[in-house]
């Protein structure tokens, strides 16, 4: 049994992690702001604690809640707009409270996991590994690679994971690209999603089933974590609609080059899975296969 910290266990990927990791017999600690409920009631070693990460003294009561053997720092101001509109705030949570609690766990010789983000690049290219030079055009994207870099500056063996777009049932049901699509077409509206914007969406779950793997493989330090496919925004929700038994037909497809959207976003955010792919026993799936799984009900099952 590990001790884990999870913060931002009632977010859409912290709320996965916490449940797998307790029902895999871990002592976990999650942590929420202000969604106390979205945390899973789950059997086990668990407890939950309130954060607020522009509280010094509140990070190390979290740390102390737990004194563990391994971070997951999934919570962040991780809503675009909400960045760009408060750009001070997006630092302090994005950026100087996630060194502070790496250089917590560092003093304290725990194991420090951070989630980043594909958004670090400006999207011109596509198809990024990780040896490719961030160059972020938006507030969110930058504070996430200030905060890769304050982490790594504070925890010199902290394991950066950069997620592609995560797809997969969230807490709310209203926070992911497929639950987004799913509830506007069955509430009769017309999505509008873009033919000139491409990701390598990754199931919730595939993400999850990685930091299991990565909890004590300390041989990593940075990680692109996406899905093997390079696909529109517009294709991914067609994909999802059919899948539901919705019409396609039903999602406009717009174009990217063509919107006001402020921030703006990077066109292409695809990325290079292959270090993933050559170093997790269950590299992510395809989106076919993850969408498929969610339909099912399977998305959290073991791998065969
Ligand atoms: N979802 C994606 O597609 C995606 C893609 C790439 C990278 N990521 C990264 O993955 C991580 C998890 O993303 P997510 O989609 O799960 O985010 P999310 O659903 O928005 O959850 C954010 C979590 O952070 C907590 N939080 C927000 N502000 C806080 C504060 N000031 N103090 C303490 N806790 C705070 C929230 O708590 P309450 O809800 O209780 O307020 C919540 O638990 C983030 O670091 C994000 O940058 C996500």
């Amino acid at each position: 049994m590990t001790e884990i910290l999870v913060t931002g266990a009632s977010g859409f990927v912290g709320s996965r992690l916490f449940r797998t990791l307790v029902a895999d017999g871990h002592s976990v600690t999650g942590t929420f702001a202000t969604h106390e409920a979205r945390i899973p009631t789950v059997k086990g070693h668990a407890q939950c604690v309130q954060l607020d990460l522009e509280d010094d003294a509140s990070i190390e009561r979290a740390f102390r809640a737990s004194w563990p053997e391994v971070v997951v720092h999934t919570a962040a101001m991780s809503e675009l707009r909400a960045c760009e509109s408060d750009p001070d705030r997006a630092q302090r949570v994005n950026v100087a409270a996630s060194e502070k609690l790496a250089r917590i766990a560092a003093a304290f010789g725990s194991r420090f996991i951070l989630l980043s983000t594909d958004q670090v690049f400006d999207g011109a290219r596509g198809n990024y590994s990780e040896n490719d030079e961030p160059s972020p055009i938006h507030v969110y994207g930058r504070t996430k690679l200030d905060a890769e870099v304050a982490v790594r500056r504070a925890h010199p063996a902290a394991l950066v994971l950069r997620l592609a777009l995560v797809y997969g049932a969230s807490p709310s049901g209203a926070r992911t690209p497929n639950e987004q699509v799913v509830t506007q077409i069955r509430s009769g509206g017309r999505p509008k999603l873009f033919s000139d914007e491409y990701r390598s969406p990754v199931l919730v779950d595939d993400v999850v089933r990685a930091i299991v793997e990565l909890l004590t493989d300390k041989t990593t330090t940075l990680l692109h974590l996406g899905g093997p496919d390079r696909i529109a925004r517009v294709e991914f929700g067609r994909q999802v609609a059919a899948a539901y038994g919705l019409d396609p037909g039903a999602i406009d497809a717009v174009r990217l080059a063509d919107s006001d959207l402020v921030p703006k976003r990077p066109p292409d955010l695809s990325f290079d899975t292959g270090r993933a792919r050559s170093c997790l026993r269950y590299p992510p799936r395809s989106v076919a296969e993850g969408i498929a799984a969610l339909v099912a009900g399977t998305a959290g099952a073991e791998p065969g």
